[in-house]
């Protein structure tokens, strides 16, 4: 059975709680799924120093001492994980983008992958498809499997449009959600991520040793490998993995 770990930055549970328990039914009538929402509130979660130590010597020496590592092993545990905000003041809430910067040393060492993610941003009015957008690079830039987001309305009194209006987006986006789940975790990466990764990987080869990115990297075997896990790749990617790596290697002599 899969198993699927909602993480909601609001303190209430009022709309983004009841959007995600939404899309655990629609997930649930679609297949054999074990779901948990974690309401961020309910945890301490520090507020980022910016003393970069994860950064610069690895996240066991960051001096906040919180639930940060119960919740990764929370991430860990699940087959597939929604990061869920109220859009607050044309962002995700303050405990999202606390729980997010705690996180942080992720960005530079990647371990969601073969894990399906989804966003769902839920706001009065206005904006909160940059916010959608703005979650969903995050799920890409942490490693995991992106399915794009949603954006409901909550405006009060909610109209009977509005009330199908969300059940039709959350139903599109539960459908979306569990296929991407279903199918196979490790897929063949697109032209775009593989230049990220190649590219990724020369500079932290060349510039980055001593760091822990390139101990991460050098322990993961990421400098000798063709992708973060192992894949079969044609003839025409192969080659432009070789190439991108080239470009890296060169814009980093240069500089
Ligand atoms: C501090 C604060 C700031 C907000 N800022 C915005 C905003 O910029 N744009 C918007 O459309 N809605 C905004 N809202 C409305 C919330 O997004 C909306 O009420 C949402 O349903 C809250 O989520 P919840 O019901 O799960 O608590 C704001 C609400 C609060 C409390």
């Amino acid at each position: 059975m899969k198993k699927i770990t909602a993480f909601v930055g609001s303190a209430r549970k009022q709309h983004t709680h009841h959007a995600v328990l939404q899309l655990f039914t629609n997930l649930q009538a679609l297949g054999a799924i074990e779901c948990e929402i974690v309401a961020l509130s309910d945890y301490d979660l520090g507020t980022c120093r910016g003393c970069k130590l994860c950064f610069d010597k690895g996240e066991a020496l960051c001096p906040l001492k919180d639930d940060r590592d119960a919740l990764l092993a929370k991430i860990m545990a699940s087959d597939g994980v929604v990061f869920a905000s109220p859009n607050y003041s044309f962002q995700v809430s303050a405990i999202m983008k606390i729980f997010l910067d705690r996180l942080g040393f992720v960005f530079h060492r990647p371990r969601f992958f073969g894990k399906t993610y989804t966003s769902i941003v839920v706001q009065g009015i206005y904006r909160g498809d940059q916010i959608v957008k703005y979650l969903d690079f995050v799920g890409y830039a942490l490693g995991f499997n992106t399915v794009k987001g949603s954006c409901i309305r909550s405006l009060e009194p909610m109209t009977e449009k509005q009330k199908l209006k969300t059940d039709k987006i959350l139903a599109n986006q539960s459908k979306r959600f569990y296929y991407r789940l279903m199918k196979p975790a490790f897929p063949v990466p697109s032209l775009m991520d593989l230049m990220m990764f190649r590219m990724s990987r020369t500079s932290i080869r060349l510039m980055l040793q001593g760091n822990p990115d390139h101990t991460y990297y050098k322990e993961k075997g990421w400098f000798e490998s063709e992708f973060y896990y192992p894949v079969h790749l044609g003839v025409f990617k192969k080659t432009a993995g070789r190439v991108f790596d080239s470009i890296a290697a060169i814009v980093v002599r240069r500089r």
